[in-house]
């Protein structure tokens, strides 16, 4: 028996109405924000990500899914979306276009990882990248928009947490006090942290292992580094959060897992506290363009899981709506019967009323009780006798009232009918 590969899922038609939900209100805030829509390969060069993500990182050390396909390209499964939007930017010239140049995805994402709740190894993002701009007021924007997905979703306790980690100027020496700084506190570090010492000390400040807590906790802060511009651009982030009525706490912490972010990085968590809980992240990556070979060109961006955002809207109790089923069931008695009832089924659809049939020659019993299961608002029911007589019975499926409408009415009434 096969089953779905370790940490990848199916999305069962029972849990599409959360997916659909979703996506319908992502694609109400794009509108609102000035979004377009874009979907890059699911596949890219696999250097695409060595450069742009970090070749330190747990992403691209551990997690990529890369193969060679037999032509020899060595290809990588997308393990986020913004390298290949800002690929795809490059490649079409979009710099020619009025800036910020604001486009959003659905995709699917594919990392390495170990499965557990809520991490999986193929997920979905919705994410969305404005790029052109470096103004604060875009940082602000955009973490506004990702605030009112998660509001006009029903989800509420939600934390926006932000930080600035520098930009290339400034960087460099806070890397070196921070590199000072853990020198002393080698012996007290986690073995990966004593490999991210070397490799990538900013992840030094995010270990999640008790045993450095201590001395991440008490490591200088980027903030306290900052050049005069990076320390302006975060003031007034900031102050737009403030203007937006959006809390935020601070986190000096807060570095992400992605090499490309300057100045502004930023995470939505719920009250659920892990690593694995992070229901969307994004920030400023004002270097990436020009990494890819485009011109420096300024850009910020944000992406959330979906998968974490169902999770939420269940432990939430948020109901998301239900998707209409099929109006009308057709029961027929007999083959005469059945036969009317083909055609009855396609002259409703046609006339845009949704409606589905009783099949396998059931008993009327079972036939309604199908009709109950699929939810339906009205049952036909064709039997010999009304064939004779050349009407049909319309049973109201709330009440159990039957009535008797002649067949060539029954389009023009059903159509008038409030249907559930
Ligand atoms: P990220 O933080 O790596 O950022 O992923 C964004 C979101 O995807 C996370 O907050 C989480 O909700 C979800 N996610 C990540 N990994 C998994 C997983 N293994 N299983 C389930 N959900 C997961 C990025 O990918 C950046 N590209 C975001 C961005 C856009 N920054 C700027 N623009």
């Amino acid at each position: 028996m096969f089953k779905a590969p370790r940490g990848a899922a199916d999305v069962l038609p029972s849990e599409q109405r959360y997916w659909r939900y979703i996506e319908s209100n992502a694609v109400a805030q794009c509108s609102l924000y000035g979004y377009h829509r874009i979907d890059t390969p699911i596949f890219e060069d696999a250097g695409l990500f060595v450069r742009t993500i970090g070749q330190g990182t747990d992403i691209v050390e551990k997690e990529t899914y890369t193969f060679q396909d037999r032509g020899e390209s060595l290809l990588t499964l997308r393990p986020e979306g913004t390298a290949p939007v800002c690929r795809a930017y490059i490649e079409h010239g979009m710099h020619n276009q009025p800036q910020p140049v604001k486009l959003y995805y659905f995709s699917s994402i594919f990392r390495y990882e170990r499965p557990q709740s809520g991490r999986y190894r193929e997920h979905h993002q919705f994410g969305y990248e404005a790029i052109g701009e470096a103004d604060p007021a875009l940082d602000a924007e955009v973490i506004d928009m990702a605030w009112q997905l998660y509001g006009s979703l029903g989800l509420t306790g939600l934390s926006l947490v932000l930080n600035s980690i520098g930009c290339r100027e400034c960087r460099p020496r806070y890397l070196e006090t921070l590199k000072r700084y853990y020198s002393e506190h080698l012996p007290q570090v986690c073995p990966d942290c004593r490999v991210r010492y070397e490799k990538n000390p900013l992840r030094l400040l995010d270990c999640k292992q008790e045993s450095c807590q201590p001395v991440a906790g008490a490591a200088p802060r980027t903030a306290d580094y900052l050049c005069a511009e990076c320390s302006n651009h975060f003031a007034s982030l900031q102050k737009y959060l403030g203007a937006l009525g959006i809390a935020l706490q601070v986190n000096h912490r807060l570095v992400r897992g992605l090499d490309y972010y300057t100045r502004t990085v930023f995470e939505v968590q719920p009250q659920e506290e892990g690593a694995q809980s992070t229901i969307g992240g994004g920030g400023r990556y004002d270097g990436l363009i020009q990494e890819l070979g485009g011109q420096p060109t300024p850009a910020v961006g944000f992406a959330t899981g979906i998968e974490r955002i169902v999770l939420n809207l269940k432990r939430q109790n948020v109901e998301p709506p239900r998707t209409p089923s099929p109006s009308v069931f057709i029961a027929s008695l007999g083959e005469a019967a059945r036969s009317e009832s083909v055609g009855i089924a396609g002259a409703l659809r046609k006339s845009g009323i949704g409606a589905l049939q009783g099949l396998g020659g059931k008993s009327l019993k079972a036939q309604l009780r199908q009709a109950d299961a699929w939810g339906a608002s009205f049952t036909i029911i064709l039997g010999d006798d009304e064939l004779r007589q050349g009407v049909v019975l319309i049973r109201d499926m709330k009440g159990g009232e039957q009535r008797s409408v002649p067949k060539d009415k029954l389009v023009a009434e059903l159509g008038q009918l409030k249907m559930a």
